[in-house]
């Protein structure tokens, strides 16, 4: 299906390479406007029918001047995807204040930065969609070496939910994606690099990294869905969507429930698809 974003205006974050490449290039294959940012422009060449930007998400001033920018020239953003990030490899031994304060302000900062800078706009058409690129090494699964990574993702589950909380009543929408590991430039670089400091061959920590992702799907009751993830689902499809999945659902148990606004206004939902774990935020009525 094609023109399911038609006329939407979506930023992408870190959409150089990976992840936010693929959402990019997704996005404007269904007919979305898209302004594909990265810190590296560079790594935005090819993005053709894209608005290419330079944005830094570490700089408060860049975020705010691009969000004034595209308001003015671009249109208002209807989505937002928070993509930039950064994996540090290790344990809280192998961890600075320099490392702690790096992946914080990288991973978690830079969507407070880009939140308050966009959500305004959508508050003011009452309608958008933010998401979030957490991981499943976060509060979802603790994973060997990756003590900062993890905290900052379980930081930005938890960032999705307060923001989804906040404003789902007034029309907008934020969902926190975790993936497992996903094929990227910087994960062959990270795979090469560990695979030469502790001289192990290539296959061998290649298959440590994809390891945990696949126990982690397997962890999840045994039931296994295979459905990628469509992040292109128009605004009434999505709430749709998240709404069948909650009645196809077994009931969760309490510890997996979590309140609404005291009148039950809203709940929330964790399900499992091919190797992320996901928090839809719906709204019951
Ligand atoms: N690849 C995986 O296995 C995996 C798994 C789970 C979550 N993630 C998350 O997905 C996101 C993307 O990861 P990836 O591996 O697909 O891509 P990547 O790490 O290969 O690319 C990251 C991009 O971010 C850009 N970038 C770096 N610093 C920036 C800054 N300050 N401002 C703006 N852009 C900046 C880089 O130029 C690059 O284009 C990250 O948040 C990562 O934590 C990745």
């Amino acid at each position: 299906m094609a023109g399911r974003l038609k006329g939407k205006i979506a930023l992408v974050t870190a959409a150089g390479q990976g992840i936010g490449r693929a959402i990019a290039d997704a996005f404007l294959a269904e007919g979305a406007n898209v302004v594909a940012t990265d810190l590296d422009t560079g790594k935005l060449k090819g993005l053709r029918g894209a608005v290419r930007e330079k944005l830094d998400v570490r700089s408060t001033e860049a975020v705010e001047a691009l969000a004034k920018d595209i308001g003015r020239n671009v249109g208002p953003v209807a989505v937002l995807v928070n993509c930039a990030g950064f994996v540090h490899h290790g344990c809280v031994l192998d961890c600075s204040e320099e490392d702690w304060d790096f992946s914080f302000d990288l991973n978690v900062k830079s969507m407070h930065r880009t939140i308050r800078a966009f959500l305004p706009a959508m508050l003011k058409r009452k309608r958008g969609s933010i998401v979030n690129i957490a991981s499943g090494a976060s509060s979802v699964r603790g994973i060997p070496n990756r003590y900062v990574y993890g905290a900052t993702k379980a930081a930005v589950i938890g960032l999705t939910k307060a923001v989804a909380a906040d404003f789902i009543k007034r029309g907008i929408r934020a969902n926190a994606i975790c993936p497992g590991t996903i094929q990227s430039p910087s994960l062959d670089q990270r795979i090469a690099a560990l695979a030469k400091s502790t001289q192990q061959p290539l296959a061998a920590v290649r298959r440590s990294f994809v390891d945990w992702s696949t126990a982690a799907l397997r962890c999840k009751g045994g039931k296994r869905r295979r459905k990628a993830i469509d992040l292109t689902k128009s605004d009434a499809k999505r709430k749709s969507t998240s709404r069948r999945k909650l009645r196809q659902s077994p009931p969760l148990p309490p510890r997996q429930r979590w309140g609404g606004d005291g009148g039950g206004g809203f709940r929330y939902q964790r399900s499992v698809l091919s190797g992320c774990s996901n928090w839809f935020v719906t709204a019951d009525h």
